[in-house]
């Protein structure tokens, strides 16, 4: 038994050790917006937050994540106003939306570490964040429209 935290609630699963973390969210946990893309941790459409660090749950072992705090895309704002979520809203950055709770996932901890992000930082922290539908002017454009509201709260 693996026991852990989602989205601030507590969660226990009996999945066998090396079950991805990916397949416990979605299957167990019935958390469909963390998606599958690769499988081998190259994409980020996986991509979730353990202890506030983005993470690829694909390859995530769920033994490693055990006394983790685990969120989603489901759990990043309780109510769908993160910066980031708004943001996207209001720059309809997705296209086919796939790939998009992961680069948001990613988004928010390019925030952390860079509240006011360059074009640099954005291209070192979201290169692993591929989409097939060539959305990166929007989500680079959503990014910073983001910090900007991060810095204005209530934008
Ligand atoms: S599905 Fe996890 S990185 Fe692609
Ligand atoms: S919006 Fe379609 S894969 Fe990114």
């Amino acid at each position: 038994m693996y026991n852990m935290t989602v989205n601030g609630q507590p969660f226990g699963t009996e999945a066998d050790a090396e079950t991805p973390l990916l397949w416990v969210l979605r299957d167990e946990a019935h958390l469909k917006g963390t998606k599958f893309g690769c499988g081998i941790g190259m994409c980020g459409a996986c991509t979730v937050h353990v202890d506030g660090r983005a993470m690829r749950a694909c390859i995530t072992p769920i033994a490693a994540v055990a006394g983790c705090a685990i969120t989603t895309i489901e759990g990043l704002s309780p109510d769908g106003t993160h910066p980031l979520q708004r943001a996207w809203l209001a720059t309809q950055a997705p296209q086919c939306g796939y790939c998009q709770s992961g680069q948001i996932m990613q988004a928010a901890t390019l925030l952390k570490d860079y509240p006011q992000p360059t074009d640099a930082n954005i291209d070192a922290v979201m290169s692993g964040n591929l989409c097939r539908c060539m959305a990166y002017v929007r989500i680079r454009k959503a990014i910073k429209l983001a910090a900007g509201m991060q810095e204005a709260p209530g934008v």
